[in-house]
């Protein structure tokens, strides 16, 4: 295991660690897009008002949206996570809107990851 070399990575890690332990304590899926600065200069609030869109639009009730700060992946921004109940959180990158209604269809309502999208995956 890699050693923590900041106070930074370490804040990281504790939201990282709180994110999944409440998305254990709840049937939602949680989808969460990072809004970090590198986020949103790489179009997280677009992705974001995609995400917003969708389940709107798919009058989807138990899914809860969330946003979290920077995890430390600059280069794969925008990123959005799905954590689906018991099933771990997968990491999805470089997401654009054009990609949102394809991850809620495919993972937030059927539970099936979009493969060629993943760049991290935390088992439950
Ligand atoms: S601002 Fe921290 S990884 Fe991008």
């Amino acid at each position: 295991m890699a050693k923590i070399k900041s106070l930074d990575e370490l804040r990281r890690i504790k939201t990282s660690a709180s994110d999944l332990t409440a998305a254990r304590s709840s049937n939602a899926v949680k989808v969460i897009v990072g809004m970090g600065t590198c986020g949103i200069a790489a179009g997280a609030r677009e992705v974001m008002d995609a995400v917003l869109k969708e389940i709107e639009k798919r009058g989807l009730k138990d899914v809860s949206v969330q946003t979290t700060g920077c995890i430390g992946m600059c280069q794969e921004e925008p990123l959005l996570d799905v954590i689906y109940p018991n099933k771990g959180r997968i990491t999805y990158g470089r997401v654009t809107p054009e990609d949102v209604p394809r991850i809620v269809s495919e993972h937030v309502v059927n539970g099936r990851i979009v493969e060629d999208l993943v760049i991290a995956r935390v088992d439950d």
